[in-house]
């Protein structure tokens, strides 16, 4: 398995360029099953769910390929098998994307359940009421969602809680329903906006996205588009913007958009950093003081993102004082303070929220990162902890950023990826 060998304490320094967001393009590419041409979009990220996503398509029938760097070209007019299997789903919880659209364009689909995973239950409950409200029959037999549409309808859905998949998802399917859908307490975050207007532009008539009532007025058939440029990815600029702060260093972050990052840098600031915001770049500046603790709470977007929690918790270890995180979305996404502990942290975690006392310093040991987000916390605990970190089971991190430790590695960290 691969695992990464990091030795600190480094300072970042340089310019940082990020990705086209994981959580925009998977649903993209999801979405295309609704198109009657191929659809191409750019800007990319080469990530393991992106490579999932493309094998899912290729098994229901469709054709893809990468076309140019960070270009890839979806042709779903030869999809034939609406089926998603097991195999493929357990790996990637983003596959429940496709139902709808299978549903929409073949009458009938079979997605796996997904299951629960590293931090909690992480039930489709919603996406499934839903969709039965939009004229869907659902069985769940042998582990497997079976769908058969029954009579396509318009209709009004009101989330118990806000939901970025379910909205998504939702939004996908109503799409290809010539009747008016309505969302309510939707989730605001920019990847619903980023589909909305992919979808927009294949000519769906969409109202409300970016807010909590979304409508939807949809068609028979969807439009050709030209190529679409997947966003930023908001996950990994805040990311950056972490490490940079937290190793003192001094970091320039390309293509981003502040305001989809604002809880983020707001957080950093209140924590006594110095940023410079400039059109789509970000200057985390030279720290001069100590790391301030923190409360955080994670929320829905305009909210803290829960995403953002483990790498916050990672350089709130290191803080002057106490810091408290409440997690709002999943109680349970804490497994990443038991291994900061193994570097030396302080945290205590009860009923869905952790306290952390700031310490000195942390110290290199091995840890095992247990989902995506808890890799990149783990990293950047490794670049302040003195000595030699290992990080096993890293293909968690590989599932949502490019090139992480390459990036990096060239503002001066010092990270090695091997066999072990
Ligand atoms: C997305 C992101 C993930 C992020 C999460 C929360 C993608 C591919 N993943 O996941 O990185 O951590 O948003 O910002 O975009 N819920 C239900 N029933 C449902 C659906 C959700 O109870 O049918 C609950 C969840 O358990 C959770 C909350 O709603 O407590 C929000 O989850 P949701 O926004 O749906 O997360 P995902 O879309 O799966």
């Amino acid at each position: 398995m691969e695992k990464f060998r990091i030795e600190g304490p480094v300072v970042l320094k340089g310019s940082v360029e990020i990705s086209g967001a994981k959580n925009a393009i998977l649903p993209l590419m999801a979405a295309s099953i609704l198109m009657d041409t191929p659809v191409a979009f750019t800007f990319v990220p080469k990530v393991m769910d992106v490579f999932t996503m493309k094998e899912l398509l290729e098994r229901l029938g469709a054709h893809v390929e990468w076309t140019g760097n960070g270009t890839i070209l979806i042709d779903p007019t030869t999809i034939d098998n609406p089926l998603a299997p097991y195999d493929i789903v357990k790996k990637m919880r983003a596959s429940i994307y496709v139902l709808g659209p299978l549903l929409m364009k073949f009458g009938k689909a079979e997605v796996s359940l997904p299951g629960g995973c590293a931090f909690g239950p992480r039930p489709v409950n919603f996406h499934l009421e839903g969709l039965k409200k939009l004229g869907a029959d659902i069985k769940l037999e042998h582990g497997y969602i079976k769908a058969r549409l029954k009579k396509p309808r318009g209709a009004q859905i009101v989330f118990d809680k806000k939901s970025v998949g379910a909205t998504i998802h939702l939004m996908m399917t109503a799409s290809l329903i010539p009747e008016e859908t309505i969302l309510r307490n939707a989730a605001l975050e920019p990847e619903v906006v980023q589909v909305a207007n992919f979808l927009k532009r294949a000519g769906v008539k969409i109202y409300g996205e970016g807010t909590d009532t979304i409508v939807i007025n949809g068609i028979k058939k969807l439009n050709q588009v030209e190529a679409t440029k997947v966003i930023p990815d908001r996950i990994e600029a805040g990311t950056f913007a972490v490490a940079a702060y937290m190793t003192g260093g001094e970091v320039e972050i390309k293509n981003c958009i502040p305001e989809h990052i604002s809880p983020t840098i707001e957080k950093l600031e209140e924590s006594g950093a110095d940023i410079v915001v400039d059109g789509e770049r970000l200057v985390i500046k030279k720290r001069k003081g100590k790391i301030k603790p923190l409360f955080i709470y994670t929320q829905p977007f305009p909210g803290f993102p829960t995403d953002m929690q483990a790498q916050f918790m990672a350089m709130l270890s290191v803080a002057d004082g106490t810091s408290t995180i409440k997690e709002g979305i999943y109680p349970d996404r804490f497994l990443h303070a038991f291994e900061l502990i193994r570097l030396g942290a302080d945290i205590k975690v009860e009923d869905g929220t952790a306290i952390i006392n700031g310490v000195p310093r942390l110290t290199g040991a091995p840890v095992m990162a247990s989902d995506l987000r808890a890799s990149a916390s783990l990293v950047l605990a490794g670049l302040i902890a003195e000595g030699t970190t290992i990080i096993d089971r890293i293909y968690h991190l590989d599932r949502g950023y490019e090139d992480f430790e390459h990036k990096l590695n060239s503002l001066g960290a010092k990270i090695e990826r091997f066999h072990g």
